[in-house]
């Protein structure tokens, strides 16, 4: 089969994927141009990404493009993502809409320029009745931190610890009503998780390749799909009927 051309018929497709797209400054260096040339490249990508999403059938697209501890980068390098974003929302709203694509934001907001705040609040809100697919945005975002703010909403919504069960907390978190993702996509080779759906990711599957975030095109999601579809997900359990989750605190 010719992957480059047909619409392969996969026996099992991830619901969820979630992508840590990183290796933009690699790309950016290899080529000795700038770390933020590197950025827009993957931005480009990015478009390629979400058309095969619709494509391939995935319904809920995660990608990290922004985390807590990347406001230790370079000032020039921070001001150039919250550029980017800033300019991607201004210049694909149209198209993604038309897509029928749901935009989301993971993260806190209030750190970020107003301006941006304000972009991405009418994003979320023009695109809110898409199904095609959820394109959820982590920026700003930490896992830690997400968990950390459940926590403390929790406190002071006077739950009781009985009533903390693996659920509650779930709805707590920033991805509310997704569900969990079921593969988590790493570029660039890295084997970390790097404070990413931490809570989340419990039982998803991870796919690394040493491919860098830009040139990770259709043909090489595709690889990671087609592998996914090979896993035996089990949860834990000896089959994945088994369902039986109790905390024992
Ligand atoms: C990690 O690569 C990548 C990021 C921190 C940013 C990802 C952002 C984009 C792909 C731009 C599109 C996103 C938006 C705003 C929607 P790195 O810079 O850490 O790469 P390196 O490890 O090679 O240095």
């Amino acid at each position: 089969m010719d992957v480059s051309t047909s619409t392969p018929t996969l026996t099992k497709v991830p619901v969820h994927v979630a992508m840590i797209m990183d290796g933009n400054g690699r790309w950016a260096q290899k080529r000795g141009l700038p770390r933020l040339a590197g950025h827009r490249a993957g931005t480009e990508n990015l478009r390629r990404i979400i058309r095969a999403s619709v494509e391939f059938g995935v319904k809920y697209l995660t990608i990290y493009a922004f985390s807590t501890e990347n406001w230790g980068r370079p000032q020039e390098e921070v001001e150039g993502l919250l550029h980017i974003l800033e300019e991607v929302i201004d210049r694909e709203l149209d198209e993604l809409d038309q897509q029928g694509v749901q935009l989301r934001h993971l993260g806190h907001l209030d750190r970020l320029p107003a301006m941006l705040q304000e972009k991405i609040i009418r994003a979320v809100e023009r695109t809110r009745d898409n199904d095609r697919l959820i394109l959820s945005v982590a920026f700003n975002y930490g896992g830690r931190d997400e968990i950390v703010c459940a926590i403390r909403a929790m406190m002071r919504d006077s739950v009781k610890p009985e009533e903390v069960t693996p659920e509650l907390v779930s709805r707590y978190l920033f991805t509310a009503d997704l569900p969990d993702p079921d593969l988590i996509i790493r570029t660039s080779g890295e084997m970390r998780v790097s404070n990413f759906l931490i809570w989340q990711s419990a039982y998803s599957e991870w796919y690394v390749t040493p491919v860098l975030w830009p040139d990770f095109d259709r043909e090489e999601y595709l690889k990671a799909l087609i592998e996914y579809s090979h896993r035996e997900r089990r949860f834990g359990k000896l089959t994945a009927q088994d369902d039986s989750t109790d905390c024992a605190c």
